[in-house]
């Protein structure tokens, strides 16, 4: 951890000497660590805080076309944006460690019914529309815990499966949602590759 650490802080320091010229210097990158000793990261979503070698910024978070998320533009603005470049701006930033694990979480489980970065399929609905629609953090919860069959009035011949005793989920409904809020609020792209982190550790 040490060792990692002190990368870190040559990280933090060389992006300090460097963003002077390319990105807007970020206000906070430097992880804390929890009592676990996982680094969170503050999000500061639009930032970019460290440069490749060739000066462009690492983490492309989001794309936006006129101000909204590419995810959710009209096919009309869509276009308007390929034709015109100034409509289109890049956002680049880190995502906190619990996001992170929630990504994960979420693709290694939901993601066979409800479509990967949380699109929806023919089969389940796209839990980022959920949200926006407002299914509160405690719905969402139940519904992971206990499932919905038809019986607790599920569509016809859908399942979501109990998850209330599944150690890959269970712990980690909090980050998955918060995860799936941040594509609801149109923070994180589709496919976005996230930056490298440790390992988490799964808590007994
Ligand atoms: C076997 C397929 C399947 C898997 C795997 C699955 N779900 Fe579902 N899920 C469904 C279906 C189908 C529904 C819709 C049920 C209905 O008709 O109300 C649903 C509904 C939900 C809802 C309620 C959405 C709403 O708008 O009311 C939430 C939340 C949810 N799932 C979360 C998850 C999460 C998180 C995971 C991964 C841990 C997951 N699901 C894995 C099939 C699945």
């Amino acid at each position: 951890m040490n060792l990692n650490f002190n990368k870190y802080l040559l990280a933090i320091f060389l992006t300090a000497s460097f963003s002077a010229k390319a990105i807007p210097t970020p206000e906070a990158v430097e992880p804390q660590f929890d009592a676990d000793d996982n680094p969170t990261y503050i999000i500061k979503y639009g930032k970019g805080d460290r440069l490749k070698e060739d000066g462009t910024p690492l983490n492309l978070i989001q794309i936006e076309c006129q101000g909204k998320a590419v995810d959710f533009v009209t096919d009309e603005e869509l276009d308007q944006c390929r034709g015109d470049d100034s409509l289109v701006e890049m956002k680049y930033g880190w995502m906190d460690f619990s996001t992170y694990k929630g990504w994960r979480a979420y693709h290694a489980e939901c993601h066979v019914c409800h479509g990967p970065d949380a699109m929806g399929s023919t089969y389940a609905p796209s839990l980022m529309v959920s949200i926006q629609e407002g299914l509160s953090y405690d719905d969402f919860f139940t519904v992971i815990m206990n499932g919905r069959g038809e019986a607790e009035g599920a569509q016809k011949g859908n399942v979501m499966p109990a998850f209330g005793a599944n150690t890959n989920v269970a712990p980690h409904v909090e980050d998955m949602y918060r995860y799936v809020k941040a594509r609801a609020d149109g923070k994180i792209r589709r496919g976005v590759r996230l930056p490298k982190l440790p390992k988490f550790k799964e808590v007994e």
